[in-house]
């Protein structure tokens, strides 16, 4: 199984194909999912440390390249954890001020 390290949170194995927002939801990470995982709120944000996949939905492309945040940081509604990956969550729940992070997101990257 492929681990995943969350900073300051800790070291995790985690089942390959993971969506990795919700890997980092049930593992302390804290991440904010606003829109339900549809790569239209930018509130999952992630920066990679070590092991940024390679790969990009469309979704998330059109969606860094719209608001020119393309190379500052990835989506983890749009990430799967297939491999080793290290990660910082940029907006945890705890310090965003917000009720709730937002609806849970599918097992499977949508839209
Ligand atoms: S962009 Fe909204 S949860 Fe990922």
């Amino acid at each position: 199984m492929p681990k995943l390290t969350i900073e300051g949170i800790g070291e995790f194995e985690v089942s390959e194909g993971t969506r990795l927002v919700n890997a980092l939801e049930d593992l302390g990470g804290e991440p904010l999912h606003r829109c339900g995982g549809y790569a239209r709120c930018t509130t999952c944000q992630v920066e990679f440390l070590h092991g940024e996949p390679e790969e990009m939905t469309e979704a998330e492309k059109t969606k860094l390249e719209s608001q020119k945040n393309l190379g500052k940081f990835r989506l983890s509604c749009q990430c799967t954890v297939d491999h080793d990956m290290h990660v910082k969550v940029l907006m945890p729940f705890s310090e965003s001020g917000l009720d709730d992070p937002g609806k849970r997101p599918e097992d499977h990257i949508t839209p």
